[in-house]
């Protein structure tokens, strides 16, 4: 039976740390994957995580199973977390929340749950979007289609394409949004472009898939879920897919939600339940320890705020790099051909090079990016910005 596999290309993102640990040069960067680094070069467990993870070990007296919705208090701390206390959609009990294993489970939840739903459409996806994103749609039996979104000459959104291509879609189509931090490209939409977004789907009836793996990595808490609150007010149908890999920095401790709204508080505590049933049949629940552990950090007010100032830090540590980078580049260059980088947020920028030229930059420079030219700029160390910045103009070419 196994023969009739066929060999497949490594995972463009996953395949780019491979080939990393697979360098033996003492001087490589790895700019790859979306992991946060701190100046020495380490991605650290948070202090709030460990304080919590210390604390549940103490006082753990079982491991008996949770269930398919997994951790009950970090579901409802997502909810608060992403939408606020005081979204309307959590006093009409119109927000269901599930624990889900990562943010790329709960998109594959949210996927699942389109298909049993009877969903036929396309969902649209940005130009360009995450790696994983067509497929883990497509991997639930859905399908998909590119929205313009990303400006390669500007390094901006094309909001009015966007717009109009929005326009034209069929009532009840699943257009997907990155919260904030776009990845791969960095560039976000501006909050006047999210009131447009959302009276144009309120009135052409469109249904939001919001992804919001970064929250308080861009410009803050409630700014990088500006877009998700609005949408989920506006809109009588809203999936949100939370992931905590990056502000928790819990990679692989696999921590996500997702959340449902429906029109109605009754269809909502009906998508509750096929949600369940989702998550039994895929994979019968989700992982305790990470659930708990975000649980009890927002549960508590001391370890919430001491979060809130590691993940201030890390916020203005990224925002720093992106300066730095720009500033770099421009030396190197002597023009401002990527000056962009300095105004957009999150982890990641894509660089517009050719795919010749990232494997130059590999193979001759032993610096790793992600095939499309997207970087990781928070995971540089920091010193090594001017490097990488030497080695990308002289790859880069005149445009
Ligand atoms: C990334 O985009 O690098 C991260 O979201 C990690 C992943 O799973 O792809």
């Amino acid at each position: 039976m196994f023969q009739n596999l066929k060999p497949v290309a490594p995972d463009p993102l996953l395949g780019v740390t491979e080939a990393f640990r697979a360098d033996p040069s003492t001087s490589k960067i790895d700019l790859g994957v979306g992991v946060y680094r701190d100046a020495a070069g380490q991605t650290p467990v948070m202090k709030a995580v460990r304080e919590a993870e210390q604390r549940l070990i103490a006082r753990q007296t079982t491991k008996a199973y949770v269930g398919p919705a997994g951790n009950r208090p970090f579901a409802e701390a997502m909810t608060r977390l992403t939408l606020g206390d005081a979204h309307p959609v959590i006093a009409g009990k119109r927000v269901a929340a599930l624990q889900a294993p990562g943010g790329s489970g709960a998109l594959r939840l949210g996927a699942e749950l389109l298909k049993l739903s009877g969903y036929t459409g396309s969902v649209q996806v940005s130009d360009p979007s995450w790696a994983n994103h067509v497929p883990l749609l497509t991997g639930a039996g859905l399908a998909t289609a590119p929205y313009p979104y990303y400006d390669r000459a500007t390094g901006g959104i094309r909001s009015a394409d966007m717009l109009a291509a929005l326009e034209r879609l069929e009532p009840g189509t699943v257009v997907l949004f990155h919260a904030s931090c776009h990845n791969p490209t960095g560039a976000d939409l501006t909050q006047a472009d999210w009131q447009a977004i959302a009276t144009l789907m309120a009135e052409q009836r469109l249904v939001a898939l919001v992804d919001i793996a970064y929250q308080g990595l861009g410009n803050g808490l409630a700014e990088d879920a500006f877009g998700a609150r609005l949408l989920a007010e506006r809109l009588p149908e809203v999936l949100v897919a939370v992931s905590c890999s990056k502000n928790f920095g819990m990679y692989r401790e696999r921590v996500g939600a997702l959340l449902t709204i429906t029109e109605t508080a009754e269809r909502t505590a009906i998508a509750m339940a096929h949600m369940q049933g989702l998550a039994r049949r895929m994979y019968s629940m989700p992982p305790d320890h990470g659930g708990a552990v975000v649980a009890e950090v927002c549960g508590d007010a001391a370890l919430r705020a001491a979060w809130d100032a590691e993940l201030t830090a890390m916020r203005s540590r990224v925002n720093g790099l992106r300066r730095d980078f720009a500033a770099a580049m421009r030396r190197a260059t002597g023009s401002g051909r990527f000056d962009f980088i300095a105004g957009q947020s999150g982890m990641f920028s894509m660089l517009g090079l050719p795919p010749e030229a990232v494997m130059t930059l590999r193979t001759e420079h032993h610096i790793y990016m992600a095939p499309d030219s997207r970087v990781n700029i928070a995971g540089f160390a920091g010193p090594e910005v001017e490097r990488v910045a030497a080695a990308i103009a002289s790859v880069a070419g005149a445009r």
